[in-house]
């Protein structure tokens, strides 16, 4: 079998954020997404993998790199445009040929990796797909399915705007080169795309066998803020800890906290599930549970709590507990001089800021 990422696409939802960087490279602690999902694959033993590019290619190039350092082998493939999910697919058919392959959408994180789903599909060769759905709080906002009474799928719907169904698709689905076909068929949705959703229907429709397997576990496409600090916190709460920086003796550190090399805690205080990166320096603060500080920041003389923060980032001298937050890199908070008083403020079209 091969893998298929997924990563082209705008990001447009996790603006300002995404202005700068690919949405895929964003970090869940302290691990872009992307990785996240090229480890899952590698895991479930695929050894060749595609990856779909955008408008910020020359970026994840240059990030993953040729895939030497997880053992995979990796081939580029650019989207002449975000088409839509089916279009990313065919765009890809030279690289699949007439193997059996699973696509992840290189923005999404799931929990417990997908091994099992992998040696499922390799097993049941009569099924050209297996797709996984999830329940869901929101299911306009997904592609849904309904299930008939044996099991079986007997629609799917991208987006519905009217109640179907709670059961999502999540962003991982096994084909045969059958979508290829699917794909060449279907028709544009309202938003202008050619959808997996629309692609995977044409199949029921033709009498292919498509298989559900609902997910029990959590799962999240990180499209918006508040999406990525939930993964950022269910993937801290599963993390090994590990203490490879230095703690001074003032300092109060949790069980279920990791410090990177090179960072320094200093008189603070750190409550897991959290993570401090590489050479950056805690000092005289607090960090609060579900909080991921990345490399080479400084957080000095204040308190941050279930949020995330990007590298080379400084936050100094605030008094307000820092919370719910998502801070970009090279950003600064500090404190203004004393007069006029006044908030001085340099923030990115679309920033969001808080104040009490
Ligand atoms: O996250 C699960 C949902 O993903 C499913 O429930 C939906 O059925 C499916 O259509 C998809 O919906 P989204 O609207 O959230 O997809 P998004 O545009 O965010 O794209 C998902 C990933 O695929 C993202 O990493 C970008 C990439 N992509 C997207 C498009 C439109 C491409 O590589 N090429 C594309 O043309």
């Amino acid at each position: 079998m091969k893998g298929l990422i997924l990563s082209g696409g705008k990001g447009t939802r996790l603006y300002p954020l995404t202005y700068t960087r690919a949405k895929q490279l964003m970090p869940v602690a302290n691990k872009p997404v992307l990785f996240r999902v090229i480890e899952a694959i590698r895991d479930a033993g695929i050894s060749e993998i595609g990856i779909i590019l955008g408008d910020t290619g020359p970026e994840l190039r240059e990030a993953v790199g040729n895939g030497d350092r997880w053992g995979v082998r990796i081939t580029y493939i650019p989207q002449s445009a975000p088409l839509g999910l089916a279009h990313a697919v065919k765009t890809a058919q030279p690289f699949i040929g007439e193997d059996r392959f699973v696509t992840f959408l290189g923005d999404n994180v799931i929990q417990g990796g997908i091994s099992s789903l992998i040696s499922d599909f390799a097993n049941h060769t009569e099924w050209s797909s297996q797709i996984v759905l999830t329940k869901v709080e929101n299911p306009q906002q997904y592609g849904v399915a309904i299930l008939g009474e044996d099991g079986r799928i007997s629609q799917l719907v991208e987006k519905p705007k009217q109640y179907i169904s709670d059961l999502a698709l999540v962003g991982v689905y096994m084909f045969d080169h059958h979508i290829f076909e699917a794909a060449d068929a279907i028709k544009p949705s309202w938003r202008n795309e050619l959808e997996i959703t629309d692609a995977i229907q044409w199949l029921v429709e033709n009498g292919f066998n498509v298989y559900p397997h609902v997910h029990k576990g959590w799962w999240i496409d990180t499209g918006k803020p508040n999406d990525m600090l939930r993964a950022n916190s269910y993937v801290l709460e599963e993390l090994t800890p590990a203490l490879r920086g230095t703690i001074d003796d003032k300092s109060s550190v949790d069980a279920r906290v990791t410090v990177e090399a090179g960072a320094e805690i200093i008189n603070s205080v750190i409550r897991g599930p959290a993570i401090i990166g590489e050479h950056t320096r805690i000092v005289n603060s607090y960090v609060g549970p579900f909080t991921s500080i990345y490399h080479h920041c400084t957080i000095e003389n204040c308190e941050i709590e279930y949020s995330i923060v990007l590298e080379n980032s400084t936050v100094r001298d605030v008094d307000a507990r820092i919370l719910d937050s998502l801070i970009g890199r090279n950003v600064e908070i500090g404190r203004a001089p004393a007069r006029p008083k006044a908030l001085k403020l340099t923030l990115a079209d679309n920033s969001k800021l808080g104040i009490q």
